[in-house]
């Protein structure tokens, strides 16, 4: 198996791929398509209000002129009064537009984050299998969450950005010029030195961001192995390695975080030191000019409070280029997810789904996964409304076999059908709408019991209901729970018994009433008392329906209309348990062996024709030796029943 992490994929053509995929105008393009134009109005009214609150601090340094020359040094005493009214005008529009574009902002930037979850969830649960098998549920939380809140900064950044402190930037620069072309100048001359210095700053930002997301996302896969695995963590004491894997790689995040983080602060740092080179310049330039009488002292602190104001918009707009990297990094990669095809979809045009209850077919089929041949030319058929059973060793490709009906795989070569339709040819749907699948261990959400067993449906009576929980033998245990049906059942259904999730798979299964039931070894991991009842649910259940059931134990597939052997991908053998007892062929050697109600001498014989099967197998011994043979009965139980 080759199980690769996303995150050490070959990083030069990941790298390479993203610098084409990932330009700024191409990632804002998408984002803006996608998920931020059907929030234009609500945008042009924030947007509105920045304009707003940038535009009164023009007119806050506008005031300074009057204040200065006509209040302080004219004495003018009605020009108090009016500068003052026009200052509280200043600071109440301010205040309203503050607060009306920060919640129009924080509401577009919420239904954003919300429509991107959303959509992403929709579309990872598309993905093939073999997405999921090289990305780790942890981190695919890491980008669902992280990586959307990321991008809400961007409108922190982008939009306040361009909204208020450009335009603030504009009309105090206006302002500034219109007092004098010259200071104005000299206010600027530190700006061509940042041109180079910014440009390397914003390729260190991006990359140090994106190596923090990686971080942070093999940290979120291994906080879900931990957590998922938390009672063998425990049994092989593997605290201390977990916690000393975890904490080298939050050493690793700290630095990849902080140096992101300094390079983005760099960047108004730097335009702090251009700010006081102009500064110097202006105090120079201006201040003699006042001692000299051509200027007044209202112009100059007009000029000043004007660049002053100016000095905050500038250094958020310096940092919003960092916020952008940062941002920048996450969107990449949530692009790349939604970039992310399907193979395994629906054709265009389906075909219908079978009627009534159908038989299932497999021919010629060979499946690989890479370079393992995983089947090999399998044929079979399992008949309408019949129990068909497959026996192997573990490895056999008797799972592969459900995967490939359910289409979880696609074949390389050879038809699956069902009901004479093949697989392929109807919508994912419909297909999947065919079967029940009752595995090892049910998959039980954090819910209620009742909730577990009906799955969001609401069209089920409470006799159907009733029905289904006798058949299922769910009604046996439900005394035994403090709250009944609504009982919680805890993390992945963990305050239940293995038997008791087993039956509440079965209970789903009835209410889904589904033509076709695969069973894969659902009673193996019960003991003897949970594996009977759950069999006797099961019996119920398969009643009328075209089962497949997989099972190790030979007791349960003894009743089946038809057992099918299979090995290595093949199926070599096939019949009824007594045809197949009666051919003495490796099924009916097996029966024996789990039965233990046969002599020494066909033991011998199960062994010489295990070998045959199985040439790298040593040669068995010849005579009748107790332990070795005994051991050796293990092993051959072990190939054919992996256990
Ligand atoms: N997703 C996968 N990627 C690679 N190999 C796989 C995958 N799934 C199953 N296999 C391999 O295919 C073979 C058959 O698996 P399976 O059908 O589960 O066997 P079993 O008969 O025990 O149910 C095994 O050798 C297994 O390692
Ligand atoms: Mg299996």
């Amino acid at each position: 198996m080759s199980r690769k992490r996303p995150m050490s994929d070959d990083k030069a053509a990941a790298r390479r791929a993203r610098r084409a995929a990932g330009s700024s105008g191409v990632l804002l393009r998408w984002l803006w398509q996608g998920y931020l134009h059907k929030h234009l109005w609500m945008l042009l009214a924030a947007l509105f209000f920045m304009a707003l609150e940038g535009a009164v601090l023009g007119v806050l340094s506008w005031i300074m002129q009057p204040m200065f020359d006509q209040i302080f040094m004219a004495g003018n005493r009605d020009a108090l009064w009016w500068v003052g009214a026009v200052i509280m005008v200043i600071f109440t529009l301010r205040a309203v537009a503050t607060v009306a574009q920060r919640v129009l902002l924080s509401v577009i930037a919420q239904r954003t984050a919300a429509d991107l979850r959303r959509g992403l969830l929709s579309h990872l649960m598309q993905l093939d299998g073999t997405f999921h098998q090289t990305h780790p549920p942890g981190y695919l939380v890491q980008r669902l969450q992280s990586d959307v809140k990321a991008v809400n900064q961007v409108w922190n950044a982008l939009i306040t950005g361009a909204g208020r402190d450009v335009i603030s930037l504009v009309i105090l620069m206006g302002v500034a010029l219109s007092i004098d072309w010259a200071w104005t100048l000299v206010a600027c001359i530190g700006i061509p030195l940042m041109i180079l210095p910014a440009f390397v700053l914003q390729k260190f930002v991006r990359r140090r961001a994106r190596e923090a997301r990686d971080l942070g996302a093999q940290l979120a896969t291994r906080l879900d192995e931990v957590f998922h695995g938390i009672v063998p963590v425990k049994l092989n004491r593997l605290e201390g390695y977990q916690s000393r894997r975890f904490s080298d790689l939050t050493d690793h995040l700290i630095r990849a975080e902080v140096r992101a983080k300094l390079g983005a602060a760099a960047l108004p740092g730097m335009i702090d030191l251009m700010s006081g080179l102009g500064f110097l310049g202006v105090l120079v330039f201006g201040g003699s000019q006042i001692i000299e009488g051509t200027k007044t002292v209202g112009e100059f602190m007009s000029f000043f409070t004007a660049i002053g104001l100016a000095f905050n918009p500038l250094r958020r707009l310096g940092a919003v280029s960092g916020v952008w990297q940062t941002a920048a990094a996450a969107i990449e990669r949530i692009k790349d997810l939604f970039e992310t095809r399907p193979t395994l979809t629906s054709p265009s045009q389906p075909h219908a789904a079978p009627r009534g209850t159908p038989e299932v077919r497999l021919a010629g089929v060979t499946l690989s996964y890479g370079d393992t041949r995983v089947l090999n030319g399998a044929d079979l058929t399992a008949a309408a409304g019949r129990t068909t059973a497959l026996v192997g060793p573990s490895g056999a490709g008797k799972s592969t076999v459900f995967n490939l009906l359910t289409r979880l795989v696609d074949p390389q070569d050879g038809a699956v059908e069902i009901g004479g339709v093949r697989v392929r040819d109807m919508s994912l749907t419909e297909l999947r709408g065919l079967f029940s699948v009752v595995s090892q261990d049910a998959l039980l959400f954090d819910d209620s019991l009742r909730e577990n067993i009906l799955l969001g449906r609401t069209d089920v009576s409470d006799a159907e209901l009733e029905t289904v929980l006798d058949a299922a033998h769910v009604t046996d245990f439900l005394p035994a729970l403090s709250n009944g049906l609504d009982t919680q059942v805890g993390p992945r259904g963990s305050n239940l018994s293995g038997g008791q999730r087993q039956r509440v798979a079965i209970a789903r299964a009835l209410l889904r009433d589904t033509p076709v039931l695969l069973l894969d070894e659902a009673t193996s991991a019960l003991d003897a008392e949970s594996e009977q009842v759950v069999q006797a649910a099961l019996d119920r259940l398969s009643q009328g329906r075209t089962t497949l059931v997989i099972a190790h134990r030979l007791s349960t597939v003894r009743n089946a209309d038809k057992i099918v052997v299979m090995d290595k991908g093949r199926v070599i053998d096939e019949g009824t348990h007594d045809q197949l007892v009666a051919r003495d062929g490796v099924y009916a050697r097996l029966y024996r062996l789990q039965f233990k109600s046969d002599g020494p001498t066909a033991d011998s014989r199960a062994l010489a024709r295990m070998d045959s099967l199985h040439p790298d197998t040593a040669p068995g011994s010849t005579g009748y030796e107790d332990p070795a043979e005994t051991s050796l009965l293990q092993r051959i139980s072990q190939r054919l029943f992996g256990r």
